[in-house]
């Protein structure tokens, strides 16, 4: 055995990867994003990073979020809590496809580049092109002192901690707090009422204790991987909220346990790939309880009928068709909150399936932590 080595195995402490210490360590690093940040006297978020007063933050049309990989995925959870909550257009886009498209850059968005490492080169090189064509853009970055953090006008630390393992989790859910907290903040300067402000500020302050909840699931969630893990194929399907949600999770699937995993809003299933659903094609469903669950609950009636193995992930008392082969159940939160722990499962299903395969979680092949080349 080499010094390193045992040094590795120190810093793991209990748990046999990086991956699923990380997955451990969210309600921890939740807190400490929350801390000293949440205002509870006038039901708003302080962000001291942003270099943005509230006239300037007004003046926001439209946000742009640009990062790659689970930061992307972030990404579009953070657009739709900002459009949601703040009622600002928002969306997401791949920093590697916008670094090369010659974009419009307009002076009244605000441009947010996120990423956990702060050197991902699509991302730093979209952040610079913007800088020189005179947008403005924030960084959410884990990294303190990163090339990002370096070459934004300001930002939102995401404190979540080193994160060691290439498949992203207690940054992923970081990001995801933090632009709940920049989307609470700038919903506060426009027209969210401070008694919505205190319902998003008290469902942000359960996440830790919710979480935890989740992760205590664990030995279950290990059991349904194994069967997960026997399909070469597979379906993650949600819609709006439950989407980023859904391709997260197939994401974290591919990347480590190398299944072919293809994620599809649950409302384009019968426009396409409904003709691909059969015993040999499980799906994983992302079912909340929201404004959309009968229509959600209709998608696993015509999945089911095609003999499709459905594994659900939805909220306490949620009424589930019977014969699905797993219901994963996580707490119920504020509804512009529920992606955060809807995707706590994801994770854990995806360490236990390549468990399964017997694949190296904390170095899966072909990918790195981040990319800093071309
Ligand atoms: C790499 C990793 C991904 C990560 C992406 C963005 O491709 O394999 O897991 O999500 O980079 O990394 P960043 O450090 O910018 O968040």
């Amino acid at each position: 055995k080499t010094v390193d080595w045992e040094a590795d195995e120190y810093e793991r402490g209990l748990h046999e990867h990086f991956m699923m210490k990380e997955i451990h360590e969210q309600p921890d690093a939740v807190g400490r994003a929350l801390r000293g940040r949440l205002d509870e006297r006038f039901h708003t978020v302080h962000l001291g990073g942003l270099n943005m007063d509230a006239r300037e933050a007004r003046e926001i049309k439209r946000v742009k979020i640009l990062g790659c990989g689970s930061a992307y995925y972030a990404g579009q959870m953070g657009a739709q809590f900002i459009e949601e909550v703040a009622r600002i257009p928002a969306d997401a886009e791949p920093a590697s496809e916008f670094r090369y498209r010659n974009p419009v850059v307009e002076r009244d968005t605000l441009y947010i580049a996120v990423s956990q490492s702060g050197e991902t080169l699509d991302t730093l090189v979209a952040v610079q092109e913007l800088k020189r064509k005179g947008g403005r853009v924030i960084g959410l970055v884990n990294a303190v002192g990163s090339s990002i953090a370096r070459a934004v006008d300001g930002g939102v630390y995401l404190h979540a901690g080193p994160e060691v393992s290439v498949a992203s989790t207690k940054a992923l859910t970081n990001m995801a707090v933090a632009f709940a907290m920049l989307g609470i903040h700038l919903g506060r300067i426009r027209d969210v009422s401070p008694a919505d402000g205190r319902r998003l500020i008290e469902g942000l302050k359960k996440l830790p204790e919710h979480i935890q909840s989740i992760v205590d699931q664990e030995e279950e969630l290990a059991k349904i991987a194994g069967q997960l893990a026997k399909h070469e194929s597979l379906f993650f399907v949600g819609r709006t909220r439950g989407y980023p949600v859904a391709r997260e999770g197939a994401q974290k699937l591919k990347e480590i346990s190398y299944r072919h995993a293809e994620a599809y809003q649950t409302s384009e299933l019968k426009h396409g790939p409904l003709a691909l659903i059969s015993p040999d094609v499980p799906s994983v469903a992302i079912v909340p309880q929201d404004e959309l669950l009968d229509r959600n609950i209709g998608a696993l009636h015509e999945i089911a009928a095609r003999s499709g193995p459905l594994y659900v992930v939805t909220h306490p008392g949620v009424d589930i068709p019977d014969g699905v082969a797993a219901k994963i159940v996580v707490p119920k939160n504020e509804p512009e909150l529920d992606p955060i722990l809807l995707t706590i499962p994801l994770q854990i299903l995806a360490y236990y399936a390549a468990v399964a395969l017997g694949h190296d979680v904390d170095k899966p092949r072909n990918l790195a932590k981040s990319v800093t080349v071309e």
